[in-house]
């Protein structure tokens, strides 16, 4: 376990919020899978985000729309299946909340039910207010995203960072402040400018997380095959790899490779 100044012994939402008021930052990495999971939750980490890049680092796809709703309650009650601790956050698949409140809440509602989850996340500002509004009504916590929002990467048509201009800046703040009167218990701000993101942060009551967006926000996410080292073409600025387990595995696997060839696996000792 690492450093926190209070011991939580499972994270709510109130307890993120508590995490801010007393100046403790918020660690947060993704999960798709139960083996994951476990190590993730184990090591003390507050909260995890079954992340939609589940498309990308699982399924291989190059974007996040693919992912449906059935493949995420997978990915999501595996994760849980695994949790002690950590407050486990959701995804909302591309498709399944814009511009549609009631499909929103359905879709949010077979989350909850079939996967455990504790709450969902869900790309966007003021155009998904009527789907966040009913699917907070329900009893559900919403966990808002801003910035690069990798739904919307067609709109866009890169991953660079987000609202360095004027008027996207403007439009980003008046979106975090309207996610927050809403209701939202946190929002993640994704590969802004540090400044704005420390702006945000300061301006709001409830916790900002970041990825790409510096270290002037409540906390921090990354997806937890990038910082492992087991993705290697994704590099960006952002990214701190923690351990190159692409290359320990590549190893491992090389190894396993000439033992077998070479007969010298299994020895007398590994059979029956
Ligand atoms: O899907 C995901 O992993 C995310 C994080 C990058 C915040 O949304």
């Amino acid at each position: 376990m690492s450093a926190a100044s209070k011991e939580y012994k499972r994270v709510t939402v109130k307890s993120l919020t508590e995490m801010k008021s007393n100046g403790e930052k918020i660690a947060m990495l993704t999960a798709y899978d139960y083996t994951m999971a476990k190590i993730v939750d184990g090591s003390g980490v507050d909260v995890i985000l079954v992340g939609d890049s589940a498309s990308n680092v699982m399924a291989g796809h190059e974007t996040t729309l693919p992912l449906t709703l059935d493949q995420m309650i997978y990915h999501a009650s595996s994760v849980v299946r695994a949790i002690d601790r950590a407050l486990v956050v959701v995804d909302l698949p591309f498709g399944s909340y814009q511009g549609n409140s009631k499909g929103a809440l359905a879709a949010a509602i077979r989350i909850m039910k079939e996967s455990g989850g504790h709450a969902v996340k869900m790309e966007g500002g003021s155009e998904i207010k009527d789907s966040i509004k009913r699917i907070l009504s329900a009893g559900i916590p919403v966990m808002g995203h801003l910035g690069l929002t990798p739904q919307s990467i067609y709109k866009f048509g890169t991953y660079t960072v987000r609202a360095k201009e004027e008027e996207e800046a403007k439009k980003l703040i008046k979106d975090a402040k309207l996610l927050e009167k809403l209701g939202c218990f946190a929002i993640v701000l994704e590969k802004i400018p540090a400044k704005l993101a420390k702006e945000v942060a300061e301006q709001l009551a409830i916790p900002v997380i970041g990825i790409g967006a510096g270290g002037g926000v409540d906390g921090q996410v990354l997806v937890t095959h990038d910082m492992l080292g087991m993705t290697h073409e994704f590099n960006p600025r952002f990214l701190r790899r923690y351990l190159d387990l692409y290359t320990e595995m590549t190893g491992a696997f090389n190894q396993y490779i000439d033992d077998v060839k070479s007969g010298d696996f299994p020895s007398a000792k590994e059979q029956y």
